[in-house]
């Protein structure tokens, strides 16, 4: 069943370099609604967890390190036509592909260090929200 729900992360590099306010501010004047947020920061074991789907590819011991390196913003976020719309809010994966004006396009450094993390279904959505927000925590 679609819903109209999808889950993000604002990266370490994104919250280094103090860009969580920017990053949220272009989020909910997009029309997302935050349902949850939190500051946290994912161990290592979390972030090989939380992307064991591309445990084969070249680039996971890289993304896994990267991710558990410093703290991290998570939300659950709604709107209709979440998941999709958010995609095209935060751009391609490789900033220097994404469209102008799209997060990953303002805020990203390279194709691995690149500001945000976007949900790529509404299981996914459901599956990541609920990995880092109980029932209780989400409003
Ligand atoms: P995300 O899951 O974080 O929203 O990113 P995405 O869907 O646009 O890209 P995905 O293919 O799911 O890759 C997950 C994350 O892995 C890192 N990556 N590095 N060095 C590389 O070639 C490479 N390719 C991907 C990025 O941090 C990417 O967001
Ligand atoms: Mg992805």
């Amino acid at each position: 069943m679609a819903t109209n729900r999808t889950f993000t992360m604002i990266k370490p590099d994104a919250v280094k370099a103090g860009h969580i306010g920017a990053i949220l501010n272009q989020i909910t004047e997009a029309g997302y609604r935050i349902v949850a947020l939190k500051k946290t920061q994912l161990t290592k074991a979390g972030a090989e967890g939380f992307y064991a789907v591309h445990s084969e590819r070249p680039f996971f011991g890289e993304l896994v390190e990267f991710m558990s390196s410093g703290p991290i913003v998570a939300a659950i976020l709604e709107k209709d036509n979440a998941v999709a719309d958010f995609r095209t809010l935060i751009g391609a994966t490789n900033p220097a592909e994404a469209a102008p004006g799209t997060i990953r396009a303002k805020f990203a450094k390279s194709i691995g260090e690149n500001a945000v993390h976007g949900s790529d279904s509404d299981e996914n959505a459901k599956i990541e929200g609920d990995y880092h927000f109980s029932g209780v925590e989400q409003f």
